[in-house]
């Protein structure tokens, strides 16, 4: 493929394959390898129009370690603040000649609408409520890594599911490798239509999490709520908050995930956040730059691959 836009269009043996080339990018000590050879040469371009912290320092790292120039285009002090569309900042940028820019949006669909409009390869870095396909790919790895195994496993994705991409990147990812997966949420934060995705729907923290192996915690997004539903956070820690009582219900051996930023005492207690023998956050983050440098290459070999046939299709 040309661009990675979302989990959907990837087959198990796809993400197997970026999954086995990341952990080849990672050393014995969990830090990536620099490779400076594999982008050198290529030009990527990091668009945010969100913020972003883990995302986006990540897929910076991620490119000077595979020896790309890469650029961040600050949104803060563009021309978008006089008024440019989206498409025509792309296109500006497009002109520049990168090969790999790397989008995070607001909107649902904004990032596969640009890639339609660029000749380089996209990444999405996150995009509305829609996907970000290399959270999911990250949170993958890091699974494969604690349980040995992407498969067969019960995986507990708990809290704001309804404005939730990276929920909805994991759901299409670990159903793809064949997981039994469960959503505990409030009724009000779960979406319309996700039993579609073939999960088991809760609303009770400890039913939920019974024997789960893996507990996806996610964050509260208020940014996408619209005015509409606002719990309590108070409330909602007691409920739904994730903390050593309620985890109990779950495998002796489950370890915790958060993909971040974290609200320590609305969704998860911060001491469990802490512990290293139930937390993989912070290797959550570690193998972020790993999956995007893995990303970055696979794309990079695509696109050199099509430019090759191009250049051979104008001398024929
Ligand atoms: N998980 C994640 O996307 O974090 P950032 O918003 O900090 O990039």
């Amino acid at each position: 493929a040309r661009h990675l836009l979302g989990i959907d269009h990837l087959a198990p043996a796809e993400i197997t394959t970026v999954l086995d080339l990341a952990d080849r990018y990672v050393d014995l000590n969990r830090r990536t390898v620099k490779s400076a050879d594999v982008l050198a040469g290529m030009t990527q371009i990091n668009m945010f129009f969100e913020n972003s912290t883990r995302t986006q320092a990540s897929f910076e790292l991620a490119g000077k370690r595979l020896g790309a120039d890469v650029m961040n285009m600050s949104v803060a002090s563009s021309s978008v603040k006089k008024g440019e569309t989206l498409i025509d900042t792309a296109l500006t940028l497009n002109a520049m000649r990168p090969d790999l820019l790397v989008v995070r949006h607001g909107s649902s669909g904004a990032v596969n609408l640009l890639a339609s409009k660029v000749n380089c390869a996209v990444l999405n870095a996150g995009d509305g409520r829609h996907e970000h396909p290399t959270q999911a790919l990250l949170d993958a790895l890091t699974i494969r890594r604690a349980k040995g195994r992407l498969q067969r496993l019960t995986i507990a994705i708990c809290g704001d599911i309804a404005h939730s991409r990276v929920a909805r990147s994991n759901l299409i990812l670990l159903g793809k490798m064949e997981n039994r997966l469960r959503l505990i949420a409030p009724p009000t934060l779960m979406p319309p239509g996700v039993k579609d995705f073939g999960c088991e729907l809760y609303d009770n923290m400890a039913e939920g999490l019974k024997g789960a192996d893996v507990v996806m915690m996610l964050r509260l997004q208020k940014e996408r709520m619209d005015g509409g539903f606002i719990p309590s956070e108070r409330e909602y820690y007691h409920r739904y908050g994730l903390d050593a009582e309620k985890l109990s219900h779950a495998a002796p051996d489950a370890i915790v995930m958060h993909p971040g930023p974290m609200n320590r005492g609305v969704e998860i207690d911060g001491e469990l956040a802490d512990d290293i023998n139930r937390s993989v956050i912070q290797e959550q983050v570690e193998m972020g730059v790993a999956v995007r440098m893995a990303c970055m290459d696979l794309l990079a070999r695509n696109l050199r691959a099509e430019r090759g046939r191009a250049a051979l299709g104008a001398l024929a």
